[in-house]
């Protein structure tokens, strides 16, 4: 109160404290200079102050005052109310204007409360909108902590503040961040605070948490036995407030605030920090969200940097949002050097063959559009370099909130696979020429038998006529010195019978036919079996007469096949089909062979011969070849396995299970054809093989599915 007459003064006092609802402290100043060094050492909650008569001199007075005061109340009080001056004084700052001699006790009661819980609401909207505003410029939760507790104690004038946090799992509170008034170090309290781990339920910090409320203690005193209240009231500081950082019913800690005065709670008060121990908790878990989000970034790119395959992650537009290590060392580049870079055009802009790859008959961008994955297994990809190399990959979208937002690419450098699949595709061949040796010695060996044979007659036969040659030499000489002898004629009859030349004359020419015959068979199986056994060298396909080739296969297959069934052939007229031969006559052989062993199985059965049927036909820009076969046909439950690497029912060294898979490989793979089939248990199965004749199937990319 400022008011230089004191018998105003008391009188005013004297009504405050017959208040019956609250209690005031009043503390009195004579005059302006007085006010000013009061205000100066220690905080009012209100202030009634009669600055002096009308004129310049009280206006000077009231900015003072106000000044001083800061956010403080200041109700001016008067004895004469004159309307203009009371609003000049509410213009400046003033909280009120109100004539003493109109004053009684309910009415300077209920200004001064008014006065107050204004500014108090209007502080705490203040302070929690600080701290909103900490909360969105900090970076880092520490960072964000102790500029809270530096505004939470200047606006509750406290000299120390403390952050507890709460071990998740065991409630335990160690301290973490504090902040103290600059005029002192509190040196003793933050370092017993240091070392302390409270529990719940102890002390004032883990009272707060085990209540999950705030806890104030307006008097430290009794409490002195507490280690951590000891140092503070060893500090000076006598009433502490505590309240928990929340979010939902988790805690994640406690604040604290200790002051040099003594101060009971304030219910208003308790619930701002209640909200502010809500904010804190929010943004601890926003950051603890992001930190765990970082985390997994940091583990994914881990785990993607640990695989053997390349993958890489595009955006909508194609552009390379990640790329694993193993994709960058692959394609040649640095990841810094492709992120943001479009993928097609960096990786994928040229086929094999050099011509442009146009980016819309890409899968991926089929991929980014219609949101289906896909998977495509040979296709080239381009290093930096400017070197290719062959790749299997898929591509799937990545889908936020139903909508694609970009596509994730694995593939694998195929080179090696590739490589491996030709030495496995020759290996297999000699593998058949091996097993089929047998078989191929035994067609060979038949005609070269009566070639030997025809030729050991064909030699004692000669013996003969250059016997008769002999006879026919003597007569010849005798006939020019005059008439041949009765005896030489006599001889010459008896050689001609001795060697019975008239049989010689009719079986010589048709021994000679045979020769030519078994030389010509055996010609032909040579000619089969080279033919069947070409490895294809280039990497280029050739045109081919597919009819032939299936001939020579058939030849070298025979003995596979004609003890189990006769072979039939249909053979229309066809293209030449562009096409790597050498595969292409593996896959006959492999569909024969397996058509030789079904009907093996009905013939162990039956014991009667079966039928193997080859059919060829042009249809439109194909080439057709079916191998039907009157085997046991293929049961229900392996069709869908057949096709499998490694799959087989026959007995070990009867089969590996690559015959299929191989023919597949070479078919849909090598010339982009089809491989079906057609079954009927008890009654046979029919092999289709589909082929372009052009080498190349109709749409590129069509075999990727
Ligand atoms: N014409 C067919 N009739 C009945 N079953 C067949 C026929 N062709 C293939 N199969 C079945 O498919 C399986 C797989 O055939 P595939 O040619 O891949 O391997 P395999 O013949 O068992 O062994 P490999 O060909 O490597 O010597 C065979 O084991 C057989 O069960
Ligand atoms: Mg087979």
């Amino acid at each position: 109160m400022v008011d230089a007459d004191a018998a105003e003064a008391e009188r005013l006092r004297r009504m405050l404290c017959d208040s019956e609802t609250l209690f005031f402290t009043v503390h009195r100043a004579g005059g302006l200079a007085e006010a000013l060094s009061l205000l100066e050492a220690r905080r009012f909650d209100a202030i009634l102050a009669d600055v002096g008569e009308r004129g310049d001199a009280e206006t000077a007075n009231l900015s003072k005052l106000l000044a001083q005061a800061g956010e403080t109340p200041v109700i001016l009080t008067t004895n004469v109310y004159e309307k203009a001056r009371a609003l000049e004084a509410v213009r400046a700052g003033a909280q009120d204007y109100v004539q003493k001699s109109q004053l009684n006790t309910n009415a300077i009661e209920r200004i001064l409360l008014y006065a107050i819980e204004r500014h108090r609401a209007r502080t705490r909207a203040e302070v929690q909108y600080a701290v909103s505003q900490v909360l969105t410029e900090s970076e880092t939760v520490p960072q964000a902590r102790v500029r809270i507790l530096q505004l939470l104690c200047e606006f509750l004038e406290c000299s120390v503040g403390q952050i507890w946090d709460s071990d998740g799992l065991s409630g335990n509170l160690t301290r973490a961040e504090w902040w103290h008034v600059p005029s002192r170090d509190y040196s003793h309290l933050l370092s017993v605070s240091q070392g302390m781990c409270l529990k719940k339920g102890t002390d004032l910090p883990g009272l707060a948490l085990s209540n999950g409320e705030p806890a104030w203690l307006s008097d430290l005193a009794p409490y002195s036995n507490l280690p951590h209240v000891a140092a503070a009231l060893q500090e000076g500081l006598r009433s502490a407030l505590a309240f928990p950082i929340t979010l939902g019913t988790e805690i994640f800690g406690v604040m604290e605030f200790f002051s040099a005065e003594r101060r009971g709670p304030d219910e208003e008060l308790l619930k701002v920090f209640t909200n502010i121990g809500n904010q804190v908790g929010q943004f601890m878990a926003r950051e603890m969200a992001e930190r765990e989000k970082e985390r997994l970034t940091k583990e994914h790119l881990l785990i993607l940097d640990s695989t053997s395959e390349g993958i890489y992650g595009v955006d909508l537009q194609g552009s390379i949002t990640f790329i694993n290590r193993a994709a960058a060392e692959a394609l040649g580049c640095t990841r810094t050097a492709v992120l943001g870079q479009n993928s097609h055009s960096s990786f994928h802009h040229t086929h094999p063959d050099g011509s442009a790859y146009e980016a819309q008959g890409c899968p991926l961008v089929r991929v980014l559009t219609t949101g289906q994955g896909c998977r495509v297994d040979d296709e080239y990809f381009w290093k930096a370099d400017g070197t290719g190399f062959p790749v299997e990959y898929s591509a799937f979208p990545i889908v936020k909130d139903q909508r694609i937002t970009g596509a994730v690419v694995c593939f694998t450098d195929i080179r090696e696979r590739k490589q491996l699949e030709v030495e496995l595709r020759v290996a297999q061949k000699l593998d058949a020429v091996g097993r089929l040796a047998a078989g191929i010695a035994h067609e060979i060996n038949t005609p070269i038998q009566f070639v030997g044979d025809n030729a050991h007659f064909l030699q004692d036969a000669f013996r003969d006529a250059m016997k008769l040659q002999g006879k026919y030499a003597q007569l010849c000489q005798e006939s020019e010195h005059g008439p041949v002898s009765e005896r030489t004629r006599a001889e010459v009859k008896a050689v001609i019978e001795q060697i019975d030349w008239a049989y010689l004359q009719s079986e010589v020419p048709r021994a000679v036919a045979q020769v030519l015959d078994g030389v010509d068979r055996v010609a032909t199986i040579v000619r089969a079996m080279k033919e069947f056994s070409h490895v294809d060298q280039s990497a280029d396909k050739a045109a081919a007469d597919l009819n032939k080739a299936l001939e020579s296969t058939l030849v070298v297959a025979r003995s596979e096949l004609k003890y189990v069934a006769d072979v039939e052939t249909d053979f229309g007229p066809l293209p030449p089909v562009v096409c790597h031969l050498g595969d292409l006559n593996q896959v006959f052989l492999n569909l024969l062979i397996n058509a030789a062993h079904a009907i093996g199985n009905v013939v162990e059965e039956t014991g009667s011969k079966g039928q193997i049927r080859i059919r060829t036909r042009q249809d439109g820009d194909w080439v057709e070849v079916d191998i039907q076969d009157t085997g046991t046909g293929i049961p229900e439950e392996i069709r869908d396995r057949i096709f499998d690497p490694f799959f087989t029912t026959k007995r070990v060294g009867e089969g590996t299970g690559q015959g299929l898979a191989l023919a597949r490989a070479v078919v849909v793979e090598k010339h982009g054809g089809t491989l079906t089939f057609d079954t009927v248990m008890g009654k046979g199965t029919t092999f289709h093989v589909r082929l372009p004749a052009s080498g190349e199937p109709a749409a590129r990319g069509a075999a990727a599915s």
